[in-house]
C-alpha cells in the first residue's frame, strides 16, 4: 500500500461542516482532543524554561480592566518580542514579589508564534492551517500569541471583551485559537462565552494615539454574566473564538494553575490592518502569513 503523506493527512484535519456551522452560530467552538498529553506538556515545559530564564528587571502588569493607565513602552515593544507580564497581585505594598517569579507571571507574549521554535511549530502547524482554510481564510496572519499562566491564588480576571476590539481589521476578521495546556474549569478560571453575540459585531476599538492607548468609545452595555456559558475543558482541547464573541474568565482563587496558549489570527487578503491598533510590527520584522491561497498557482 502506498504510504500516505503526513502533511496530506494534517491538511484533511480541518473542521467538519457541522463544526463550521456551530462556530458560525455560536461565535465559538470547542474542539476536544486537539492535542495529546505530550504535545501540551511540550508547551508547558518550554514556557517553564522561558520563565526560569527570565530576568524580572523590567516590570509591566497586564490588565484588561485598566489597560490604558498601565500601558508602557514595554507593552508596545512586546508586539515583536517574547515579553513577560506580571499578575497584578504579584507584588506586596513595597513593590516586591510575594512569590517566586515563576508563580508571578500572568502571561508571556506577544511574538512567541514567530520567535520561539516550540510555539512557532505549534502555532503554524498543518492542522492550524487546515482549520483556518475550512473557515475560509485565504491569507491568514497570526498577529499575536500568548502563553497565559492564570497563576494559583492570584490569577487575574479577564473582564468581558471582544478580541476584535484590540486587533482590528477592516472589515473585521479576527479569530482566536486557544488551547488548554491544563484542565480549565470554573474553579481555576475557565473561559466563559456568550453564544450568538458575535452577530451584532464589535462594539468598540482600542486605539493607539502616540504613546498612549484608549477606547474609541465607552462600553455601551454591562454584559449580563448569567447569559454566559462556561467552557470547562480538558488539557489538549482547542477553543475557537470569533473576534466579536464576548468572553471573559474569572479570577483564579484556587490552588491550581490554569495554563493556556493562544494565538490571534486575522485575514490579510482584501482587508487592512488598522494603523490605530496597539500592535504594530517594525519594517524589519513584518507579519508572516500562515499560507497564501491568493498567490497564482505555479
Ligand atoms: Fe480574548
Amino acid at each position: 500500500m502506498r504510504a500516505v503523506d503526513a502533511g496530506f493527512i494534517a491538511a484533511m484535519l480541518g473542521l467538519t461542516a457541522e463544526q463550521v456551522g456551530k462556530y458560525n452560530s455560536d461565535g465559538f467552538l470547542v474542539v476536544e482532543d486537539y492535542a495529546d498529553r505530550s504535545a501540551v506538556e511540550a508547551l508547558k515545559d518550554r514556557a517553564n524554561e522561558l520563565l526560569e530564564n527570565f530576568d524580572p528587571d523590567s516590570i509591566s502588569i497586564f490588565s484588561t480592566k485598566n489597560q490604558s493607565a498601565l500601558t508602557d513602552q514595554y507593552f508596545f515593544d512586546s508586539a515583536s518580542k517574547v515579553s513577560f507580564f506580571f499578575e497584578e497581585k504579584a507584588f506586596d505594598q513595597d513593590g516586591k514579589l510575594v512569590q517566586p517569579k515563576e508563580l508571578s507571571i500572568n502571561k508571556i507574549g506577544h511574538a512567541l508564534h514567530d520567535l520561539d521554535p516550540v510555539f512557532r511549530a505549534f502555532a503554524r502547524s498543518d492542522r492550524v492551517k487546515a482549520i483556518l482554510r475550512s473557515l475560509g481564510y485565504r491569507r491568514p496572519i497570526p498577529v499575536q500569541s500568548m502563553y497565559i499562566c492564570k497563576q494559583p491564588n492570584i490569577g487575574g480576571e479577564v473582564v468581558p471583551h471582544q478580541d476584535s476590539t484590540f486587533l482590528h481589521t477592516e472589515p473585521p476578521s479576527c479569530i482566536g485559537l486557544w488551547w488548554a495546556v491544563e484542565d480549565a474549569n470554573r474553579t481555576n478560571g475557565c473561559l466563559w462565552g456568550l453564544p450568538g453575540v458575535h452577530k451584532k459585531g464589535c462594539e468598540r476599538q482600542f486605539i493607539r494615539k502616540g504613546d498612549k492607548v484608549e477606547y474609541d468609545t465607552a462600553q455601551k452595555k454591562d454584559w449580563d454574566l448569567s447569559q454566559f456559558v462556561p467552557l470547562e475543558v480538558k488539557a489538549g482541547t482547542m477553543v475557537l473564538l470569533h473576534g466579536a464573541n464576548v468572553h471573559y474568565s474569572a479570577e483564579n482563587t484556587s490552588p491550581e494553575s490554569r495554563h493556556a496558549f493562544s494565538i490571534h489570527v486575522v485575514e490579510s487578503a482584501g482587508t487592512t490592518w488598522s494603523p490605530q491598533n496597539w500592535l504594530q510590527r517594525p519594517e524589519d520584522f513584518p507579519f508572516e502569513p500562515l499560507y497564501d491561497d491568493t498567490a497564482p498557482a505555479a
